[in-house]
């Protein structure tokens, strides 16, 4: 049995503590897509950890976790990752695998990422991925499995380095690269990644043949992604629920439950259509309150009211099951709270979300305003002890969404959920 867990906004949806939340029910925690452009944060026992490539199911002993092949695997962010969670005493070894088939992100990836961001605009996270993605849809990437043959390592480098170097030099004016360097780097990464690479398909397979609950975690969120999201201001893969059929090699049939994880708000770092979003000081108490600032970059996060037209939408392309709403506690903070429940343009209702950046740019938001509940809610352990208020807000979202909201954050810490039946 698979539960795919996405985020079905822009990211930043609490991925990370809903994941952690879920762990101790599941075998298996793997990873489908995205890279170290993600930051999945958990407070766990007062202390906070980020985790950019390696799932929040590495904090539970008995759970196994895999970073997929439809995951760009970057070597830095993957030693220190492994070294900040072998520092705290968390077993890593014989708990993580790697798909063979993940792309390995190159020094020229980030060169490339931040020479494109100059004349492209998009606010990425330079992080190298939709350089690492390109590459592999033209077929020249660099694999996991090609660390393993020294002598196809080299070979594919120097190839790639003879390209990328003219192209750093020649379009972007950028610095070049040392090719004998990367070489020496590269080979040197496969010592220590071996260990953990697998052929983590025929893993999972036998997993599902187990009767093993594997739960597939994907990063960002449904809005930017490459297909569904606000083209060209999406990063370069598939967080929708389809990607992780392909990003783990996992059947359609083997899924049987998508959660799917939205703010009481909104939010988005990078650039991009934001039709809910707040622009003067209401925006920048959200930003406060929620600590909206990335958790890979550091950038303040862009902040809205919830979107249920945008909500409605992620529920239909992932093929949501049920919802999870996070920070509730953040929004009830405010003096008065709007959810917008359609869009207009220029006077007609739209009947569906909108698929260029014009339109998107365009749209007038419809709210209703709802009552806020200006108390902590910290020590409320379930639905029914929730402020009316909050309780109207999750059923209008059931309303729209049209399915279930099973599950809701109160709060950073792990404990802080209320789950309904
Ligand atoms: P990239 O993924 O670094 O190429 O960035 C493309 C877009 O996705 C930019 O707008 C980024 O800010 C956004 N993005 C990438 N990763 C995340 C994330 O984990 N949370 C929120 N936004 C993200």
């Amino acid at each position: 049995m698979v539960t795919v867990i996405v985020g079905a906004q822009w990211g930043d949806e609490g991925k990370g503590k809903i994941v952690d939340a879920l762990a101790p029910e599941a075998h298996i925690v793997a990873r489908y897509q995205g890279g170290a452009n993600a930051g999945h944060t958990v407070v766990c026992e007062g202390k906070t950890i980020v985790l950019h490539l390696i799932p929040s199911g590495i904090l539970h002993e008995h759970v196994q976790c895999v970073i997929g092949n439809g995951v760009v695997l970057d070597p830095v962010a993957l030693r220190q990752e492994i070294a900040m969670l072998e520092d705290m005493g968390v077993r890593v070894r014989g708990r993580l695998f790697i798909s063979h088939k993940a792309h390995v992100i190159m020094p020229y990836h980030k060169l490339l990422d931040h020479a494109r961001e100059q004349q492209q605009g998009i606010g990425t996270t330079g992080r190298g991925i939709g350089p690492a993605y390109i590459d592999k849809y033209s077929r020249v990437g660099i694999r996991v499995v090609d660390l393993l043959d020294r002598r196809v390592l080299e070979e594919k480098l120097r190839h790639n380095l003879a390209e990328k170097n003219a192209l750093l030099a020649k379009v972007y004016g950028a610095e070049q690269l040392d090719v004998e360097a990367i070489v020496a780097e590269y080979l040197e990464f496969d010592r220590f990644i071996d260990e953990f690479v697998t052929d983590t398909t025929t893993l999972l397979h036998t997993a599902l043949r187990e009767g093993k609950r594997i739960l597939a975690e994907g990063a960002q969120g449904a809005l930017l992604d490459v297909d569904h999201g606000t083209y060209p201001f999406v990063t370069s893969s598939n967080p929708t629920s389809g990607g992780a059929c392909t990003g783990l090699g996992i059947p359609p049939t083997a899924v049987d439950r998508i959660i799917g994880l939205a703010k009481a708000y909104s939010t988005r770092v990078g650039n991009g259509p934001f039709p809910t979003e707040l622009h003067g000081s209401e925006g920048e108490l959200l930003r406060q309150l929620g600590s909206e600032y990335g958790a890979t970059t550091g950038r303040p996060r862009r902040c809205g009211w919830l979107d249920l037209v945008a909500l409605r939408y992620s529920v239909m392309v992932n093929g949501i099951t049920e919802l999870a709403l996070t920070k509730l506690d953040v929004l009830g903070m405010l003096p008065r709270i709007k959810v917008c429940t359609r869009y207009r343009l220029g006077g007609t209702v739209l009947k569906s979300f909108p698929v260029d950046v014009p339109t998107l740019d365009n749209v007038e938001p419809e709210y209703i305003e709802l009552e806020s509940w200006q108390c902590p809610l910290e020590d409320v352990t379930s639905f029914d002890a929730l402020p009316r208020q909050a309780q109207a807000l999750v059923e209008l979202v059931e309303e729209h969404c049209g399915v279930p909201v099973r599950l809701l954050s109160t709060g950073a810490a792990r404990e802080q959920i209320i789950w309904r039946q």
